[in-house]
């Protein structure tokens, strides 16, 4: 797809971070963008600014782990533009932490619907208009490195986007076979500047009280906390998005200094090893300050 100009996206998740970042990238390039997002505050102050900056937006209010929601939503896409050409399925949520049997099954629930059964909604109530209207169209995905590389204590996380990449990839050579003139792509960044560890104030039912964590668990989020603070802007994210759409690149790798770890995992898969964990780059910091830690904190 390399015209789009008068062309039409939708974003889900677009109130916030990555998706605000996307839908900005889109409108610059003159794409009329349809926001789709749960937090309707921040749907609407987003909407009003893209609206104040010139941009042609039009808001839906979509809880994306909703089948019905998420089909209402591409009826309301194409009645107010007649033809949707890119969807980014990049709704989601990063859920707790815990070793996987003390994880809750509503914690499951809640990941595995905003992060993985919103994208087979998107899919399939997008894509069926793609083929027919018969323009370039494009699916971008939002999974993470995280689903490319486990590790880390948020299995839910994980599981989900494993599945997107999965997900993805299968999408592509199903597409391919039809033609081609719709196409797909995952996004898989690390680090980026957004709201992504305040997700708790989109669980159904409101925000919960934090679990009792130890010194460890908070010194970990504080390490994470930082390295999103000194993430990607967001809005760079949506330029590299829209370049690889124009590219038609699958994989939309943002951070080339985590590749190492993915061939890691790979490499230790074909040489018959077990899992191991493997650190992000800058992990050095945060060794440093565990070990700095009291022995039963
Ligand atoms: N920030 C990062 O470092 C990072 C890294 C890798 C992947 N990601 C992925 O990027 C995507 C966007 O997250 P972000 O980092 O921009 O976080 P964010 O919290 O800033 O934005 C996420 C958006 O999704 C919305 N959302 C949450 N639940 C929803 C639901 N049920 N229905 C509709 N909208 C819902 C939120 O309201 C918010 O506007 C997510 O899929 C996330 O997993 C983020």
């Amino acid at each position: 797809m390399d015209e789009f100009a008068g062309r039409v996206a939708v974003v889900t998740g677009a109130a916030s971070g990555i998706g605000r970042g996307m839908a900005e990238a889109f409108a610059a390039a003159g794409m009329k963008v349809v926001l789709a997002d749960v937090e309707e505050g921040a749907l609407e102050a987003t909407t009003t600014a893209m609206r104040e900056a010139g941009k042609d937006v039009h808001a839906v209010v979509t809880d994306v782990g909703k089948h019905g929601a998420v089909e209402a939503l591409a009826k309301d896409a194409i009645a107010k533009y007649g033809k949707v050409h890119v969807l980014c399925n990049n709704a989601g949520v990063g859920g707790g932490g815990g070793s996987i049997w003390t994880t809750s099954l509503q914690e499951w629930q809640w990941v595995i619907d905003v992060n993985l059964w919103s994208v087979i909604y998107g899919v399939k109530a997008f894509v069926p208009h793609m083929l027919e209207h018969g323009e370039p169209a494009h699916v971008v995905n939002t999974a993470s490195l995280a689903g490319l590389l486990t590790g880390g204590d948020n299995s839910p996380y994980s599981v989900t986007k494993f599945g997107v990449v999965a997900l993805s990839e299968s999408l592509y050579m199903q597409l391919q076979r039809t033609g081609g003139k719709v196409s797909a792509s995952v996004l898989c960044p690390a680090w980026v500047n957004t709201k992504i560890m305040q997700s708790e104030r989109n669980r159904p039912g409101g925000a919960q009280p934090p679990k009792q964590s130890n010194a460890m668990v908070r010194e970990l989020r504080a390490w994470v906390e930082e390295q999103l603070r000194e993430g990607l802007d967001p809005r760079s994210v949506g330029d590299t998005v829209l370049q690889a759409i124009r590219d038609d690149r699958f994989y939309i790798l943002t951070h080339p200094d985590w590749t190492p770890m993915v061939e890691k995992r790979m490499r230790n898969i074909l040489d018959g090893k077990n899992p191991e964990l493997v650190m992000p780059p800058g992990s050095e910091s945060l060794l440093a300050r565990l070990a700095k830690l009291p022995q039963n904190g």
